[in-house]
Order: structure tokens, then sequence, then C-alpha cells
């Protein structure tokens, strides 16, 4: 069942939104060469906790997730496990992503960070993975369907000679931080759930220079590419009002 939200309910999801870009810009700062990704974490539950929200990603999942967010380095696509042994080096990207529950509903958004100087190459994935994003976001219109962000995304990130990552999708969100639909990032239009007022969802790009296939470490976290080339992943969380989509969790200069 896909969840229509009321007007209160929209504010509670802004409200979780906003304390999801407010870590975010913090991170964006904080990513820098030297730094350890367990510091990161400790940024994010810092403002999490100051704020009165909890992180539903603590404990999420079997084995269960031990961390806040999700920081994911290089070949690393999604849900890299922050620790204290791994540290940034210059011309890495790291992907920060970040899920706060205030007041009962969530904020989920990813980004990836340049850390010091990088490479054109990474830092072209980079905007395009960001660019993929507003693409499929032009679609979420109260009538489209969620195949209509779908496509939009993947003929961008294909347009590039991307690889479009399959096994993972975007999702609705709400009270918990997975709910129904899926938002794939790839598919044909016109398919897939209506979009409709009050909807609240993830499009969530994750993008990989080479290929679309990716592997799962031993952790039973952390995805990598199959071909070790680097992923770049852009999530905001994303509300249908009568006005059209609102991201709950983007601000400037995050
Ligand atoms: N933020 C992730 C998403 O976009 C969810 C991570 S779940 C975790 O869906 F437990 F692995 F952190
Ligand atoms: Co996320």
């Amino acid at each position: 069942m896909v969840e229509i939200l009321s007007a209160e309910e929209l504010d509670k999801m802004r409200a979780a939104g906003k304390l999801v870009a407010k870590i975010l810009i913090e991170l964006k700062k904080a990513a820098v060469p030297g730094v350890s990704t367990q510091e990161l974490d400790d940024i994010a539950q810092r403002i999490i906790k100051e704020a009165g929200g909890s992180a539903p990603c603590i404990g999420y999942g079997d084995p269960p997730f031990p961390a806040a967010i999700c920081t994911s380095i290089n070949d690393e696509v999604v849900h890299g496990i922050p620790s204290k042994n791994i540290i940034l080096k210059d011309g890495d990207i790291v992907t920060c992503d970040v899920v706060a529950e205030l007041d009962g509903f969530c904020g989920d958004a990813a980004r990836t960070y340049l850390v010091g100087n990088v490479s054109e190459e990474k830092k072209l994935l980079v905007e395009r993975t960001k660019e993929c994003f507003f693409e499929g976001l032009k679609q979420a219109q109260i009538g489209n369907r969620i195949g209509d962000i779908s496509h939009a995304v993947q003929e961008k990130a294909e347009s590039y000679g991307y690889g479009v990552v399959r096994v993972l999708t975007g999702h609705g969100i709400g009270r918990s931080m997975h709910q129904e639909p899926d938002v794939p990032n790839f598919g044909k239009p016109g398919r897939g759930h209506r979009i409709m007022k009050g909807m609240a969802f993830c499009i969530e790009p994750m993008i990989n220079m080479g290929t679309e296939k990716v592997l799962l470490c031993d952790d039973e976290w952390t995805v990598v590419t199959a071909d070790e080339k680097p992923a770049a992943h852009y999530e905001n969380t994303v509300i249908i009002t009568e006005n059209g989509p609102e991201m709950t969790t983007f601000e400037e200069d995050m």
C-alpha cells in the first residue's frame, strides 16, 4: 500500500527533511582528507540528538547496521559502514547517506562529496549523478507514473555511458524509512504506481562510472562496483503537493 499523507503529516516530513539537510551541510564541511568516517557519523548523531530526533539506520536489518549514516568511498556504491579506521584521503569521493526521524516522520538524503583534489572524471560523475536526479524529479508530477521518473533517470545516465545500478532502488518514505512504492532508476515510461498528491518517496540515482554490476562485501552491507570503478549517489526525499514535487531534504550548499 502506498501511504497518502495529510497536510499536517507533510509538515512533519518537511521538519524531518530539514534536519537531514542540516546534517548534510555539516558533513560536507567535515569531509576533508584525514577525517575518519566514524567522525562523520559522530557529527550526524550529535545533530540528530540535539534536535530530539532518532536515527532509524542504527540497528536496522540483519546483521544490524551499526551506525546512523552510510559512508561509501570511491568504488563503494552505498551502505558503507563508518569506522574510525577508514580515513578520507585526497582525491576520494565519499557518499554520505543520512536518515533522520523527527516527530514520527523520516527524511532520507545522500550526497557524494569531493575530498581534496578530485580527478575530472570523478567530478563529472558526481555532477552528472545530480543531473540524473533532477531529470527524474521533473517527472514527479501528479498523474505521471513512477516509471516516468525511472526512465528519465536511466536515459540521462546512459547518455553519458554510465552504468545504472539495478539491484537497489529508491523507495517510499514516511513513518518509516522504507515503504512502498519502489522507485527504480531504470524502466519504461507509463509504468508503475500513479503519482498522487500526498505521496512521499526518495529518488536516488546510484550511478557507476563503469559497469552497472555490483557486489556485496563480507560485512553484508557495503555494496561495491564489480569493476572497482567509482560510483556516485544523489538522493532527496520528495513530497508531492498540489504545486508539484517538493524536496524536503534540499538546501543550497549541501
Ligand atoms: N539511506 C538508505 C536509503 O537510501 C538506507 C540505508 S539503511 C541502512 O535507502 F541501515 F543501511 F543504513
Ligand atoms: Co538514503
